[in-house]
């Protein structure tokens, strides 16, 4: 305590007079101000159990201290010695700001404080910022960092491009490859990113990560067998509008069940603003995979009726007296309830697996591409 308070003496000895008040003479102070604020610091600093916050004018001094020294590599030093209070909120602005550096160590502070995890979990769901402070943590790769990750991936509730962005940051590190190989194990990655999730683990460094993503992640392949290109390679190809409108229409069957432009069948969800929805990457999802993402309103049932017929399509209604279901071919089929044996919940999607098999790669591609070009109007 007495070497403390020998320190503290000597620091407060260039305490200066306050001066008049003048342009001059505030910056002189502040000037003044600011070594004196350093030598407190930097006598503190050395002290490591000196609770800096039980004198005011030193957890000031500190304070200004680390406001002075922001951008600079001291203010880095400077948070993790003191945790100063409130020091997150400052923080979580550089998080999304454009020095990316910065923000990674804005995110590997936080991440250490129990306030500044708070911070980041609010930013999380600010849906503005949610992707920017997603990659932060990616680019970090630490455990904690992962842990976030993790939790996000496994969110239903977030769309995609969160959740997406979310497996690219895990599979940037061992420990977060890990993570998504477990979360697949046991079928906690949300089904819509599970084939992007394949692609960029089958790129591992680690032979063994290789090896169990292709058990738990297995990739859509061709007809003949021929492996497609990962998910996020075939989303840079480019492709035919007119070839593709020709096969939604036709041999691809997409007209059966999608409504486009008042073209087309009520089976499946209207399609004409999908453009507008959709990333390419979440298209061709939606086709390679269809049971990946199955909306609630697209569950898709089994009835079996007392005759042992299976009728199998989207539940349209269900009363006492009968059940409506409407079928992939667009009918729709009332069963009377004393005729129903059993109704049950299929997981997989109405729509069917393997349409690429009919279309090839470009045509799969070509399909895409026309859907990109339905865009909301106006
Ligand atoms: C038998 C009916 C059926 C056929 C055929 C079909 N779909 Fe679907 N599709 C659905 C249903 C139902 C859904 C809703 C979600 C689910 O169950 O997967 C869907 C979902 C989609 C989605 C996601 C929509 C969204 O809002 O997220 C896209 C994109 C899509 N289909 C494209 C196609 C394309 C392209 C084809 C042709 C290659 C096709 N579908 C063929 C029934 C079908």
């Amino acid at each position: 305590m007495k070497v403390h308070s020998l320190i503290l003496t000597v620091a407060f000895l260039f305490l200066v007079p306050p001066q008049a008040r003048s342009a001059e003479n505030d910056s002189r102070a502040d000037q003044a101000q600011a070594r004196q604020d350093a030598v407190i610091v930097r006598a503190i600093e050395r002290i490591s159990d000196y609770d800096y916050r039980s004198d005011p004018a030193v957890a000031e001094a500190v304070m200004r201290q680390i406001r002075r020294s922001q951008g600079t590599p001291e203010f880095m030093r400077l948070v993790k010695r003191f945790k100063p209070d409130g020091i997150e909120t400052q923080l979580v602005k550089t998080l999304v700001g454009d020095d990316r550096s910065a923000a990674v160590e804005s995110a590997a502070l936080l991440l250490e404080l129990d306030a500044g995890r708070k911070a980041i979990r609010r930013r999380l769901n600010s849906t503005g910022q949610a992707v920017a402070v997603i990659e932060t943590l990616g680019l970090l790769g630490n455990g904690r960092a992962n842990h976030f990750l993790a939790e996000i991936v496994s969110d239903a509730e977030r769309p995609y491009d969160q959740r997406r962005a979310a497996v690219t940051g895990l599979a940037k590190s061992n420990d977060g490859e890990k993570r998504l190989v477990a979360l697949a194990t046991e079928k906690k990655l949300v089904g819509d990113t599970f084939l992007v999730a394949g692609a960029l683990l089958a790129r591992s460094k680690d032979g063994g990560i290789r090896d169990a993503a292709a058990k738990v992640l297995p990739q859509p392949a061709l007809k003949d067998a021929k492996p497609l290109p990962p998910i996020d390679e075939l989303a840079q190809l480019r492709g035919d509008v007119a070839a593709g409108l020709k096969l939604f229409r036709g041999e691809a069957t997409c007209a059966n069940c999608h409504i486009v432009n008042d073209y087309g069948k009520d089976v499946g969800p209207n399609l004409s603003e999908i453009g507008t929805k959709l990333s390419r990457e979440a298209m061709l999802t939606a086709v390679l995979a269809p049971s990946a993402g199955i909306s609630h309103n697209y569950e898709n049932f089994s009835v079996l009726t007392e005759e042992g017929q299976v009728i199998t399509g989207l539940k349209i209604s269900q009363t006492d007296n009968e059940i409506v279901i409407r079928t992939a071919d667009a009918i729709d089929r009332t069963i009377p309830g004393e005729e129903v044996v059993t109704i049950k919940k299929s997981d997989t999607s109405i729509m069917p697996e393997n349409l690429h098999h009919i279309t090839g790669q470009q045509g799969l591609v070509d399909i895409v591409e026309y859907m990109m070009t339905l865009k909301k109007k106006g």
